[in-house]
């Protein structure tokens, strides 16, 4: 289908608009000449949807729109300590007079830095569960939702229970309506699709499944690569393949992706763990700042930034492509690492 029939697919969901599409697509002039290889560009969703903006700010115009037509008062999510969804589900909350409660499987801090500080501004309910933080792989994502879906039915009642990062059909939708929106970009750039690769973070890979299903939908030659920043979950690819498998159905289009085909490099950029900044994020955070004035964050985009500087010092890219950077926020989180960040 062409891109203008899956956006009227899509405009079938209610849909709260947060900002202005299509975000900016530049280009990194500076540090494209400095490595010498590929052009690089960078898509700003940093800055897109509430509380500061970032990637779940697409998700969340969906998933919003699902909670008000569900007719909710209260909105449960959970993520990290510096969960950027969490933040953005509080900001989304507030003006709709929802109460939004976070769950984190930490101890309380004992100063709330970064986005539990804006999470407080929003004024959600904040969550501590001092066990059963996770993170190991143990589980795959479905599970730790079922699980965190009964905990806060127990806790707080009935609720719009939103999973892990909006990893759902409904909240992925917003990057597949992105698909579309990327795949405009690059014709109205005059670049050859088929030599355009889009590089993103994958935290819960809901936005590496958007991405997917939308320019499958399209049959855009577009390539993709996720950079597993946590390796967080149990069978992850599974999780990804499905999620873009169900986002085709529902649009009218079924198609099976395969696990093997999932386009991400799984655990090779995730260093210690999940929101452990290595040495490499903090290069990847002042190369960019310091040769094009734009900031990247230690748990998302410093990584995968990180990973993407690495595969073009290997070689992996060749000098015709056009790699763009998607960037997805988290902004916020540099001020929980503080001097961690100066490397
Ligand atoms: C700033 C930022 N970038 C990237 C991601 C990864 O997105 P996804 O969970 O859709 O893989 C997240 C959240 O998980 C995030 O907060």
């Amino acid at each position: 289908m062409d891109g203008r029939t899956l956006q009227d697919r899509l405009d079938q969901w209610p849909r709260l608009h947060y900002g202005r599409t299509p975000t900016p697509l530049e280009p990194l002039p500076n540090l494209t000449r400095q490595l010498g290889g590929p052009q690089l560009w960078i898509k700003r969703d940093d800055g897109y949807g509430p509380g500061m903006g970032g990637n779940k700010g697409r998700k969340l115009e969906f998933l919003m729109a699902e909670a008000l037509r569900q007719g909710k008062r209260k909105v449960v999510t959970f993520g990290g300590l510096q969960s950027n969804h969490a933040r953005m589900t509080a900001a989304a909350c507030a003006p709709l007079g929802l109460e939004a409660h976070l769950f984190f499987f930490a101890r309380r801090p004992s100063t709330l830095p970064g986005n539990l500080l804006l999470d407080t501004l929003f004024n959600a309910r904040l969550h501590f569960i001092p066990f059963g933080g996770g993170g190991d792989a143990s589980l795959t994502l479905e599970q730790t939702n079922r699980l965190v879906r009964w905990l806060s039915w127990a806790l707080v009642g009935r609720s719009y229970f939103m999973p892990v990062g909006g990893h759902t059909v409904i909240g992925c939708l917003g990057y597949v309506a992105a698909a579309v929106e990327l795949a405009e970009q690059v014709t109205a750039l005059g670049l050859a699709a088929d030599k355009v690769v889009v590089v993103t973070a994958v935290g819960t890979g809901g936005t590496l499944a958007g991405l997917m299903a939308g320019l499958r939908l399209i049959g855009s030659p577009i390539q993709l690569l996720g950079l597993d920043i946590g390796k967080l979950w149990k069978t992850f690819p599974a999780s990804i393949a499905r999620l873009a498998g169900d986002l085709c159905a529902v649009l009218g289009e079924p198609h099976t992706f395969l696990p093997a085909n999932v386009p991400m490099i799984a655990e090779t950029y995730a260093g210690p763990g999940y929101s452990v900044m290595t040495q490499n994020t903090a290069v990847a955070i002042h190369t960019l700042a310091q040769s094009e004035g734009i900031i990247l964050d230690p748990v998302y985009t410093g990584k995968a930034f990180a990973g993407l500087l690495d595969l073009l010092a290997n070689g992996r890219f060749s000098p015709d492509t056009h790699l763009i950077f998607l960037h997805t926020g988290g902004l916020p989180g540099l001020w929980a690492y503080g001097e961690q960040v100066k490397g």
